[in-house]
């Protein structure tokens, strides 16, 4: 079992839920990230809370639903280079901040995101 899969039996989905609300309204705030989300975020900000219930240890909705998460692929549409995945992370971690997070989990997920993010560049 990956790490990751005991956060949601750490924080549970409410707060799993919580943080894809405060990432999508950093997003709304953030011009640079806003153009390339389409305008409607809540089925965004849905398939991002599913993908995170499942990656955390949660139930599996995303892949019944979307089947194989292929995320670099699905990004491959949108250029990502450094400075837009600063962008993602600094929402992701005021979302973050607005949680009460244990330490111990807040480093986890921090690592995560960070990990997944880096690898989301597909651009110089
Ligand atoms: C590094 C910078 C990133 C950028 C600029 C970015 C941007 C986007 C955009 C524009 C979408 C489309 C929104 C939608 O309609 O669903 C999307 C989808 C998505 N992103 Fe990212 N993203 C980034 C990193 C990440 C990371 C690190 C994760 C996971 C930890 C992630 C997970 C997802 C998921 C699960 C979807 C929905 C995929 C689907 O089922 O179609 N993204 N992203």
């Amino acid at each position: 079992m990956n790490p990751f899969q005991s956060i949601y039996d750490e924080i549970g989905e409410d707060k799993i839920r919580q943080l894809c609300a405060y990432f999508y309204q950093e997003v709304q705030a953030n011009e640079a990230l806003r153009k390339l989300y389409p305008k409607d975020l809540q089925p965004a900000e849905n398939r991002l809370f599913l993908f995170l219930l499942q990656v955390f240890g949660g139930p599996q909705t995303y892949s019944e639903l979307r089947g194989h998460p292929r995320l670099r692929m699905r990004h491959l549409e949108w250029k990502i280079d450094g400075k837009m995945r600063n962008h993602w992370l600094n929402a992701m971690l005021s979302a973050m901040d607005q949680l009460q997070l244990e330490p111990e989990v807040r480093e986890l997920m921090m690592g995560y995101f960070i990990k997944v993010a880096n690898h989301m560049i597909n651009h110089e």
